[in-house]
This record gives C-alpha cells, structure tokens and sequence, in this order.
C-alpha cells in the first residue's frame, strides 16, 4: 500500500499544506519595482547573517513557482501557505499599490487554483517596508494604520479568489526579537520599544481586520498567526513556577490574552515591572485586537521548560523586554534538533488543549506551521535521507490527531516548509524544507519526508 502504515486517518474536511514566506524564498528583490524592506537592510549589515547571506535570490520562487506549484501537485496538499511582500505592493509603505507585485501575487493565487490548492496568504511575514521603519516602525501607532490601508488593497485585488486571510505572522518575533533580542530585523535591544512593537502590531490587526471585512467579496475567513508554546516549570520551586508564568506571559498571552479575550495578561506587571508603562495604549484598543477571528493559526516547533534566572541586565529601566528573569531549560530526554530546538511532539498537544481551556469561544486552529532543520544533503547517489524530518512530523501530527480527538476544533496543518530556504539569521544553512534545493543552480530535490508526508496525506484521508 502506498500508505504510511498505522498513521491516523483525519476528519474529511481537515487540510494539509505546506508554507512558506516572501523574504525567506521569493529572491527577485528588485523586481518590478519592489521597495526595501527591514530585512534587506539586516542582511546587508555585517554580522546580522550567518554567512552574510542575505535574501537577494534565495530559491527564486518569484520566477520558479509554477514549477514549485507542480511540487505541491506531487505531494497531495490541499493548501499552500505563502506571504505577501508589502514591499513588493508598496514600495514605501503607503500609496497605491505597484501593478507588478499585485500581478505577481494574482499570478500565483490563479495557478494555484488551477492546481486544486488554495491559496492561503499571510499579509504580514516581517518584511516591513524600510520607509515605514525610518520613521519608527511599529513603535509607532501609524504603522498600523498604513498596515490596515495595505491588507484592503490587497484584499480587494484578490479576494475573489483567496478563502483564508492572515494578518500577522507571529507578532511575538516582530516585536521580541526584533526590538528586545536583536536577532532579528531591525535587530535593536530596547525596552519599551518592544512592548510599543507588540501593541501597535495588535492593533494593526485589529484595524486590518475591520477594513478586510468591510469590503467582502464573500465568505472570506480572517485570522492571525501566533507562534505559541507549551510552557512548564523545569521544577517544583515557586520560583520557578512565578518564572513560567512569566515565560508564559511573554510567550503566549500577551497574544493570545487581547486577541482572544480582549484583555491584556494578569501578569504583565510581574513580567515586565518598570517597563510597563503603557502610556501608548488608547481607548478602544482591546476591542481592536479582539475583533472577532474567523480562524486562529497557530506555530509551534518546541516546548518551554524554564526555571528562576537573575536578569542579565540589573537595571531595570536598561532592560530589554526579552529579559524576564527566566532562563530556558533543555531537558535531555527531548534531544536537539540542529536549531538546537528541544523535540516534544506532546508539547504541540499541550499548546492546543490550553487553548481551548483557556479562552472559552476559540475560533477554528490551523497549524500553521510546525517542521524542523537539518543539515540535509544528498547522497552520492541524489537521494537526500531526513529520518530525523520523517520521524518529528510523524509525531507532530499524531498530537494534532489526538488534539481533535479530545474535541480540539484543528481544521489544517502546514509543514514548513516546502522549501529549504532563508532561514533568518541563520542564512541558508539550516534546512527546513521537505524539498532540498541547491543554492548554487537552484535545483530541487525532493527529500525522503516529502515521500512520507505525501502518503501520510493519503493515509489521514482514510
Ligand atoms: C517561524 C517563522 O514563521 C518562519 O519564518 C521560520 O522559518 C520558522 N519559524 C523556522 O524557524
């Protein structure tokens, strides 16, 4: 049987897909007009990257996706999860949009459709317009409003044809990583600044949301992308639980609190203590990040096991927004992947079930994201072997499976990614792809996990 013998068959309606983003596989940035994003400018500062690659080429998605489409063909999918470049659309954040990159985008959603796969956009996947940045960025409230006139654009160009909106992918990067850990674009450390970002990122979606809606072509679906964790005390101490409450707060609820409660976190106070000042906060603004969601994607790829750590910064108002007092534990049964990411399919599990406890309402999950790295490379004979891929989807997936047994509302899931491609600040080297591409003549080659993940698909359809 060409089948993945003993995997779970899953409910009639529920997708599988792959995803990817516009920075991290499109290349072409100059094409047709495309303005600079955040990225372009982390990548080309010495030292952001490793290696010093940058997203200039990447896998060239822009001109090669019929052939990548014809790559998901092969695999089955039902769904293929891609991002919007705002700068290929606005060039400098605001204004009409560019006729190039809304054709591009009609281009890919058309071909998808010709495929039998929907089309399944996130309009936000960290590419801010630079212009946007200089004059602040998402510190700044106007930023949300000129993500709000953009999603409109877009949506009114394709919302014919495109079911399934994203606003925001994992707002927690934007604003932690990229304003309190510095790993990420714009690669700043500041207080304040982050907790401005992680705010003004919510009311962006709010605000988009609200514009989407009003100008439905039909019965479009909206949602948002939250990367969510399992978060746990590595021990019994009540330091270390007041630690993972803090973690969990940063994590997950100052997320998932606003959009799916309309309330900010219990415990913001402890976890941030004299950076909340939140003078930036408006009227209205909960009731914003709460507008109802049609769908609620969810990331994950590890647990959180944390335990009491001293800040590394001691002055409290020097301190980034990263820095909570907590310190991340890896247990060693849970392995590593090449990120150095612990592997706990149950966490997944975890993170799923707390939500439907958590926030009575939940709108339908999508897993839209969950994969892992690897150093892959084929063999002399072209084959590239990725047991350790093959075994963490495998696992992965039955969590969700059993998720839904336990009356958890998952509706998708999407491996990323489909591609090897740019993975941040890691450049090109840790692969995450189902498909291995060699950078020097874009070659593709589908690796071991493809073949799985494809008669996985067949399998869950029963
Ligand atoms: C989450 C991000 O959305 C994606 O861009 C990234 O490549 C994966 N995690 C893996 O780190």
């Amino acid at each position: 049987m060409d089948g993945v013998a003993g995997f779970p068959v899953f409910p009639p309606d529920f997708r599988f897909g792959v995803a990817t983003a516009a920075y991290q596989v499109e290349g072409a940035v100059a094409a047709g007009g495309r303005g600079r994003s955040i990225w372009d400018t982390f990548a080309a500062t010495p030292g952001r990257v490793h290696g010093g690659d940058t997203g200039e080429v990447a896998c060239d998605h822009y001109h090669r996706y019929p052939e990548d489409i014809g790559l998901m063909r092969t695999l089955g999918v039902d769904a293929y999860r891609f991002s919007i470049a705002w700068p290929r659309i606005q060039p400098e954040g605001s204004g009409p949009g560019l006729a190039a990159g809304l054709d591009f985008y009609s281009r890919l959603v058309d071909e998808l459709l010709a495929a039998g796969i929907e089309p399944f956009p996130t309009l936000y996947h960290w590419d801010l317009p630079q212009a946007l940045e200089d004059r602040g960025g998402w510190r700044e409230r106007d930023t949300a409003q000129r993500f709000a006139d953009y999603a409109a654009l877009v949506h009114r160009r394709l919302g014919d044809r495109v079911g399934h909106w994203t606003t925001l992918n994992e707002p927690y990067c934007t604003a932690f990583v990229g304003h309190a850990e510095g790993r990420h674009a714009p690669g700043t450390r500041e207080g304040a600044g982050a907790l401005r970002a992680a705010h003004h990122l919510l009311v962006a979606h709010g605000l988009a949301v609200t514009a989407m809606r009003e100008q439905r072509h039909g019965d479009e679906r909206f949602g948002i992308t939250l990367n969510l964790n399992s978060v746990r005390p590595a021990g019994d101490d009540p330091a270390d639980l007041a630690a993972a409450r803090r973690q969990e707060c940063l994590s997950n609820r100052v997320f998932t609190d606003p959009v799916l409660a309309g309330r900010h976190p219990e415990a913001e106070q402890e976890t941030w203590g004299e950076l909340t000042d939140f003078g930036f906060r408006r009227d209205g603004d909960l009731a914003l990040a709460s507008t109802p969601l049609d769908f609620l994607g969810v990331n994950n790829y590890f647990p959180e096991y944390v335990r009491a750590a001293p800040h590394e910064q001691p002055d409290p108002v020097r301190r980034d927004a990263a820095d909570i007092g907590a310190a991340k534990v890896h247990p060693e049964w849970a392995g590593a992947t090449t990120m150095g990411w612990p592997v706990e399919p149950a966490g997944l599990g975890r993170v799923l079930r707390w939500l439907r406890a958590e926030y009575p309402g939940l709108p339908p999950i999508h897993v839209t994201e969950n994969g892992t790295s690897g150093f892959d490379e084929p063999d002399e004979a072209g084959r590239v072997a990725d047991p350790h891929r093959i075994g963490y989807l495998d696992g992965h997936l039955r969590a969700v499976r059993e998720a839904i047994a336990d009356g958890v509302d998952v509706r998708g899931y999407f491996c990323w990614s489909l591609l090897d491609n740019f993975e941040w600040a890691h450049g090109y080297r840790q692969r995450f792809g189902l498909v291995h591409v060699d950078y020097a003549d874009q070659r593709r080659t589908p690796k071991d996990s493809f073949d799985w993940y494809r008669r996985a698909i067949r399998t869950a359809r029963g």
